[in-house]
């Protein structure tokens, strides 16, 4: 079974309202997004049908119902209600890919209230500017990433509650920590809150080139785009068991690894472990996986495991492969139609946009290399950048453009307004990223067209590294820049000087690394630290990182007419 339509047929008869019409909604009517991951499908029959399949490193296995996902999100939105938490309010989800994260989701949404969820090896410096940013009042979380939180806190005023869903009931609990378990009480009823389509659903966090992380909003109203998408793109029908490898704390874990797919009612598995290519294969085989939603640095990790190990394995029922967040390289295409006898078919989006925009349709030719064609219902060009005007002419490269007005754009940057509104330029909402169009109408990425890192698919901000290097006791000045990777596409690189009385050695350089990796991230983490005497400048004093991204990628320096130390 699969829900292909010819791309060029979907074109034709497009509008959201096929997807309103699907969904059951009205508009100026309630839609919320909890209550159709849970309640709707419990309404349509499918109460006892698998909603979530689970199993973590250790091999433990837990089985969900759709009726289960109603009755515990009930469970944690009336714990939360009883906190005194209401709509609007920001609670915070900082867990591992455990059940509670995903369900904790769908009942945070139900009572209205925002869900911000957090990558949970975040340090507790990453976690202090989402936090704060957001006026997060309540966080949700497991003991061990409560010590993070525990640092933290008494520069949150705004924060009230630490909520730790795996408290052994032994251990003192801390200031403002409360235990709570989902699954000690089946809650039956709940008074859902009645939000409307432009309601605020979701504040995903992502990183800006010279600020700091931006709070992108969504509202309940993306349900419409994003249960389309992955009907259309993904193909999910009633009979897949789908997978999605993405965390939650990103925008893919949530759009395409909780609210889509449980809106439409598929059976999802979750595997909460690290990556080997032995430990997904396994997964796959032992719940007959049929739709994989996964990631460039995975396929070349895959990729690089070689093609006999996917022999030990029946992996047969696969039907459909899709990527996201990164250049999918041609040959991870070809190589995956030789080892799975499917290709991956690439999808372009990003966490401002809420859902797939570019892609490679079902059903569609695949240029290998090419991101595909935008989504029916989306308007996107390449424009030039110094006019924004839209290029015609094929092959040329230009900025990626998107004509507002699709149900998942986010609608705006959390207190800041001034960002959001410089996203758009001559009418269109520019994603940040080049490409070229080609006489047939694919899309081919480019790069982006700023300094962010997108290292293994995860965005790094620069600047946030940079800010977190100089506090480092050592570091006088630093630099922050991509250099290549063969399996993550690009790594940090952090260029510092020391300060007087320190000296080069690579103990420091580890200390360094480890500063960064305990503060921000793993990914944020510097994968080689190099110390130098001067950085490049310009006469104004701005750090010109354009030189040493192009030395580490072996291209042109360009104009330097402004270099100071030169
Ligand atoms: O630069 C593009 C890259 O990832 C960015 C979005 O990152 P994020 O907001 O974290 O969301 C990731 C998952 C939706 C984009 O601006 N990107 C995403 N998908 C692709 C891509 N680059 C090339 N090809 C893609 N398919």
């Amino acid at each position: 079974m699969s829900n292909i339509g010819s791309y060029e047929e979907r074109l034709k008869n497009f509008d959201w309202s096929i997807a309103e019409k699907e969904l059951g909604y009205k508009e100026g009517g309630v839609i919320n997004i909890g209550w159709y991951c849970s309640d709707r499908i419990c309404k349509m029959g499918n109460g006892d049908k698998t909603a979530l399949l689970w199993e973590n490193a250790a091999g433990e296995e837990k089985r969900y119902t759709y009726n289960d996902i109603r009755v515990f999100s009930n469970s944690i939105a009336t714990f939360l209600r009883r906190l005194g938490l209401k709509n609007e309010d920001r609670v915070c989800l900082f867990m591992d890919r455990i059940p509670e994260l995903y369900i904790g989701l769908v009942g945070i949404l139900k009572i209205g209230a925002i869900a911000q969820p957090l990558f949970s090896a975040f340090g507790d410096e990453s976690l202090f500017i989402r936090l704060e940013n957001a006026g997060t009042s309540a966080i949700i979380t497991q003991r061990k990433h409560a010590l993070k939180v525990r640092k933290i806190i008494n520069r949150l005023p705004d924060l009230k509650h630490i909520i730790i869903v795996d408290h052994d009931g032994i251990k003192e609990l801390k200031e403002k920590e409360i235990a709570f378990s989902m699954e000690a009480e089946r809650v039956e009823e709940l008074e859902l809150f009645p939000t409307k389509a432009e309601s605020p659903s979701l504040l995903h966090y992502t990183s800006g080139t010279t600020g700091m992380p931006k709070g992108v909003q969504h509202v309940h109203y993306s349900l419409i785009s994003q249960y389309l998408t992955a009907k259309w793109v993904l193909d999910i029908t009633e009979n897949d068991i789908y997978w999605c490898t993405a965390d939650p704390g990103w925008v893919t874990g949530t759009s395409y690894g909780i609210i889509a797919p449980w809106a439409l009612g598929v059976t999802q598995c979750v595997l909460d472990s690290g990556f080997s290519a032995e430990i997904w294969y396994r997964f796959i085989q032992k719940y007959k996986v049929t739709v994989w939603y996964s990631a460039p640095t995975a396929i070349r990790s895959l990729m690089k495991a070689g093609d006999q190990i996917v022999r030990q394995f029946d992996l047969s029922c696969l039907r459909h492969l899709i990527s996201v967040g990164e250049p999918l390289n041609a040959e991870a295409v070809v190589w995956s139609e030789k080892v799975f006898g499917l290709p991956f078919h690439d999808s372009y989006w990003q966490t401002e946009t809420g859902s797939i925009m570019i892609t490679n349709f079902p059903g569609m030719k695949i240029k290998p290399g090419s991101m595909g064609k935008p989504f029916p219902g989306i308007t996107s060009t390449v424009v030039k950048p110094e006019t924004f005007e839209p290029i015609h002419e094929p092959g040329v490269i230009g900025l990626i453009a998107f004509r507002p007005g699709w149900p998942a754009m986010m609608r705006t940057y959390w207190k800041n307004e001034e960002t959001y509104n410089g996203k758009f330029k001559n009418g269109w909402y520019l994603p940040g990223d080049r490409a070229r169009i080609d006489t047939d109408g694919y899309f081919w990425f480019i790069g982006r067209d700023d300094d962010i890192i997108n290292t293994a698919g995860h965005l790094v901000s620069p600047f946030e590294v940079e800010s977190a290097l100089l506090e480092h006791p050592a570091v006088a000045e630093s630099a922050v820049v991509s250099k290549p990777d063969e399996i993550n596409m690009e790594v940090v690189k952090a260029f510092v000087t020391l300060k007087p009385g320190f000296t080069v050695s690579e103990e420091l350089e580890l200390d360094i690394m480890n500063f960064i990796r305990r503060k921000l991230s793993s990914l944020a983490m510097p994968q080689e630290v190099e110390y130098v005497d001067s950085l490049p400048k310009t006469r104004s004093g701005k750090i010109m990182r354009r030189l040493l991204h192009a030395k580490e990628w072996g291209e042109e320096i360009g104009d330097v007419s402004t270099l100071e130390n030169d």
